[in-house]
């Protein structure tokens, strides 16, 4: 195929892929979600079927999704048009792409309220809110701002403001130098709260909910749940990645990103995971708290520890950062698309699609509040109105299903020969493994799963 470079840019530096796909990656889907769920879910064998789902399903449709970006070099309908006629295949390729933009914007519009949350408490541990707080005035502290649909409406238009504004000048500029500097920052600070979590005495407790599995526990909507974080947490299914890999030039090891990428966002996530728990014991809280545990249970460690004001504060801060640099991703594939398409400017077409977004997370803003609802979904109860099925529907469906596509269509509908060319791999085991992967393991995986949520398996 043509090696032209994407109209929208290309990536300086090899290093500046990795670094904008990690920054993709690592956002609120390891500190706020993955906590949570795990809680939500009883802990250990989740966190086992969420660690396998990375390991074979998702590091193979990484590796997918980068090589049919960087083939396509378009927003992903594009791309995916381009390569499935590349390919001489059917045009509704091109529906992966749809669904992928469509569930980007369904996940900003909630993603921004969250984040939302994040900026809000970088001003509450400013301030001394957290100073020697216990287990119940952190519950009030948050239950004050999710009940206060303006405080939250006023965030959420401050956080998707700053999305645009990065998206609106092309992703490449601040990005890479944001994420060099936020990554081991935010790795530091989450260290250093494991830290605290060692001397909270219930440590141990900890990590035994996290890593000693009970099947019994697990129920049909959490291996589900497990799955679709798996993709949600690596970006995957969407679109994102497939953006990202069209500005990577032609050297870069594709096989060598996805790996680095997948082990740095799982370790930040088990390192929450580590540092969540043992305050959650220590303090009597609720590990199934939903949503809101990580903003319970982190300000009472930064309340009582040294340094806490100053722990505190920069860590919401990284935080705000780690999913500015997840929204500008979860944006940029609509964004090229209006670019390409509609002969937008790219500033107008940020404009429209962050407005649109904006609107949307009102029903995640009264989620919370005024229109807080419950459902059953697989054998769990779920409260927290649209929020929920915005959530369930994007990570537990529609990314599963779009990497399941992007798997079918690299490893059966691209030419053994185009996907090894792209790969730049020799003809090894390597290679062999992952088009076997994403042949056979990545798609089963994916229907074993949703067989079993539909109660077949
Ligand atoms: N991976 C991000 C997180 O874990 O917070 C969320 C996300 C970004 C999901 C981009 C999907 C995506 F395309």
């Amino acid at each position: 195929m043509a090696v032209t470079p994407s109209i929208h840019g290309m990536w300086s530096t090899r290093l500046a892929f990795i670094l904008a796909a990690t920054g993709s990656a690592v956002g609120l889907g390891n500190v706020w979600k993955f906590p949570y769920i795990t809680g939500e879910n009883g802990g250990g064998a989740f966190v086992l079927i969420y660690l396998l789902c990375v390991l074979f399903i998702g590091i193979p449709i990484m590796m997918a999704e980068i090589l049919i970006g960087r083939r396509g070099r378009q927003s992903p309908i594009n791309t995916m048009r381009t390569l499935a006629q590349a390919e001489n295949r059917h045009g509704f390729w091109q529906l992966v792409g749809w669904g992928g933009m469509i569930a980007g914007f369904l996940i900003i519009s909630y993603y921004s309220v969250i984040a939302g949350w994040a900026l809000a408490y970088v001003f509450r541990a400013a301030d001394g809110h957290f100073t020697a707080l216990t287990g119940p005035e952190a519950e009030a502290l948050f239950g004050d701002l999710v009940g206060d649909p303006e405080r939250l409406l006023a965030w959420h238009t401050i956080f998707m403001v700053m999305t645009a504004i990065v998206v609106s000048r092309g992703v490449r500029s601040g990005l890479e130098q944001a994420v060099r500097f936020l990554m081991p920052a935010l790795f530091l600070l989450l260290l250093a709260l494991v830290g605290y979590a060692l001397n909270t005495g219930q440590f141990m407790q900890g990590l035994e909910f996290l890593f000693v599995p009970h099947f019994e526990k697990l129920t049909a909507g959490a291996v589900i749940t497990a799955m679709g974080h798996a993709f949600f947490t690596l970006s995957l299914g969407m679109g994102a990645i497939m953006m990202y890999g069209s500005y990577l030039d032609r050297h870069t090891s594709i096989t060598r990103s996805a790996v680095l990428i997948a082990l740095l966002d799982t370790l930040v996530a088990l390192l929450a995971g580590m540092a969540i728990f043992p305050i959650v014991f220590a303090n009597g809280l609720e590990p199934g708290a939903g949503p809101g545990l990580v903003f319970l249970t982190l300000p009472i460690a930064f309340g009582n520890m040294a340094g806490g004001l100053f722990f505190g504060t920069l860590f919401f801060i990284l935080l705000v950062f780690a999913a500015w640099t997840s929204a500008i991703s979860l944006i940029e594939p609509a964004v090229a698309w209006l670019v390409e398409n509609q002969g937008m400017q790219r500033v107008r077409a940020t404009v429209i699609v962050a407005i649109l977004a904006w609107f949307l997370g009102i029903l995640t803003i009264l989620s919370f509040n005024q229109w807080a609802f419950s459902f059953p979904f697989a054998g769990e109860v779920k409260s927290n109105g649209i929020f929920d099925l915005i959530d369930i529907l994007t990570a537990n469906f529609m990314l599963p299903l779009g990497g399941l596509a992007m798997a079918v269509f690299a490893g059966w509908m691209m030419a053994r020969r185009s996907t090894l060319e792209e790969l730049q791999l020799p003809d090894g085991w390597i290679y062999r493994s992952w088009r076997f992967a994403v042949r056979y393991i990545s798609p089963l995986g994916v229907l074993l799963v949703f067989l079993h949520g539909m109660g077949v398996l």
